[in-house]
């Protein structure tokens, strides 16, 4: 089974709207030519409308950071699915380890933003990983495996399919460190497992799965030479046009 790797950059808490035109233009022309690869970029909420309007007719995709779990009502701050597919959204990260860490959401609010994302038509990016201290206590598969099942709950194998899994080791990420490929690579084959064990074999060998965690253009081929390393969910890279285009391209030529 060929999985074209996806490349996918999450922009976090960065770029005015001049910034993002900038950024998409020189992305744009930077990642014309790269075949059998494919690329996304999460901006902020606040530069979504402009990069759909600056990526029409481009192949890159565009997506959310997050959402809320319901299509509206009255919950202050928060953007809906709705609105996400109103302004040319495709897909919408969720459970990221900030949003987690950082904003309290638990496995189960994971779960429930999954569901209404595909009831919408936005492909989940659905992100798990460990702690350091998770990883020195050996539990690195107990954590990720306990965030996919809830992640996962209630979502048919159809829809699975087209789902993306984004496997993000808090430790490494914005650290600079990586997971080597070999520790990435017996995660993924984890979770490729426990996705077949979840739903069926087609099932965990269609699903796209993700690292996260300080990828670079130098680290980017080893890790997508890995079988079950599907690309990469890309932070601080990604803010800039030439180190994203230098992983898309290390990407493209590792597969
Ligand atoms: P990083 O972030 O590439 O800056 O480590 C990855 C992520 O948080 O998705």
């Amino acid at each position: 089974m060929s999985r074209i790797p996806l490349i996918a950059g999450n922009w976090k808490m960065h770029k005015t709207l001049s910034a993002t035109r900038t950024l998409l233009a020189e992305l744009n022309q930077a990642v014309s030519d790269v075949e059998g690869v494919e690329v996304a970029v999460a901006p902020p909420f606040t530069a979504l409308a402009v990069a759909a309007e600056a990526l029409r007719g481009s192949a890159i995709r565009v997506g959310a950071q997050n959402m809320h779990e319901s299509e509206e009502g009255a919950f202050t701050g928060e953007i809906s699915p709705v609105m996400l597919t109103d302004i040319g959204t495709n897909f919408v990260i969720l459970g990221h380890s900030e949003r987690r860490a950082l904003f309290g959401e638990d496995d189960e609010l994971v779960g429930r933003k999954v569901n209404t994302a595909l009831a919408h038509d936005l492909v989940p990016y659905l992100c798990c990983g460990e702690t350091q201290q998770e990883r020195e206590a050996n539990e690195t598969m107990s954590v990720v495996s306990r965030q996919l099942r809830a992640g996962l709950a209630g979502v048919p194998a159809d829809q699975a399919a087209g789902m993306v899994l984004a496997y993000e080791p808090v430790w490494a990420i914005g650290t600079g460190l990586t997971a080597t490929p070999a520790q990435a690579q017996e995660v993924h084959a984890s979770i490729r497992a426990l996705l077949a064990d979840r739903f069926d074999d087609a099932t965990a060998q269609a699903i796209r799965i993700q690292y996260g965690g300080s990828v670079k253009p130098g680290n980017a081929a080893e890790l997508m030479a890995q079988p079950d390393i599907d690309g990469a969910l890309v932070g601080g890279a990604s803010l800039d046009a030439a180190s994203f285009a230098g992983i898309v391209r290390a990407s493209g030529a590792a597969r």
